[in-house]
C-alpha cells in the first residue's frame, strides 16, 4: 500500500505559544471594539460607530485565521474566555470612555498587538515557519495602517 509521506510543517512550541498568546489578546481587543461600537456617542457617533464595526470585523476574521493556523501546524487553539482573560495582556475596561479615549485605547491595544506580531514573526522566521510569517506580516501591515489613521483622527 502506498502511503503519502507528509512533511511536518516546520515550527516550534514557542511559535504555537506566541500564536495562542496573540489569539487571547485579539479576543479581548475584539470584544472591546464591540463595546465601543455600542457605547460610543456624541458628534462623531456615525463615523466611529461604523469604524469600530469595521475594525471588529477585521479582528474576527484574523482571530479565525490565527486559530486555524494553530490547527494547521498541529496544535490546539485556546477556546475558553476564562483562559483568554487570564492570559491576555490587553485588559477589559469597566469604565465608560469618551470617544477620544476609546480611539486612544484602540491605538494602545494595537501597539501591544503589533509588538507581539513582530516578536512572533521573528520566532517563526527563525524556525522556517514561513506560513506563519506570511500570515502575521499581512495582519501587521494592516494594523499599522489602521493605527496611523486612528492617530491622524486623534491629532
Ligand atoms: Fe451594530
Amino acid at each position: 500500500m502506498n502511503q503519502a509521506s507528509v512533511e511536518p510543517i516546520s515550527t516550534t512550541g514557542k511559535v504555537i505559544h506566541e500564536l495562542n498568546d496573540l489569539l487571547s489578546n485579539y479576543h479581548i481587543y475584539y470584544q472591546k471594539l464591540r463595546k465601543f461600537h455600542w457605547h460610543v456617542s456624541g458628534p462623531h457617533f456615525f463615523e466611529l460607530h461604523g469604524k469600530f464595526e469595521a475594525l471588529y470585523n477585521d479582528a474576527r476574521s484574523q482571530i479565525d485565521e490565527i486559530a486555524e493556523r494553530i490547527l494547521t501546524i498541529g496544535s490546539r487553539p485556546i477556546g475558553n474566555l476564562t483562559e483568554y482573560l487570564r492570559t491576555s495582556e490587553i485588559k477589559e475596561l469597566s469604565d465608560t470612555l469618551t470617544d477620544r479615549e476609546m480611539v486612544q485605547q484602540i491605538v494602545n491595544d494595537q501597539s501591544m498587538l503589533t509588538e507581539k506580531m513582530k516578536i512572533l514573526i521573528d520566532s517563526a522566521s527563525q524556525v522556517g515557519d514561513e506560513g506563519t510569517v506570511d500570515m502575521i506580516s499581512g495582519f501587521l501591515a494592516m494594523m499599522e495602517k489602521e493605527s496611523w489613521m486612528l492617530k491622524a483622527w486623534l491629532a
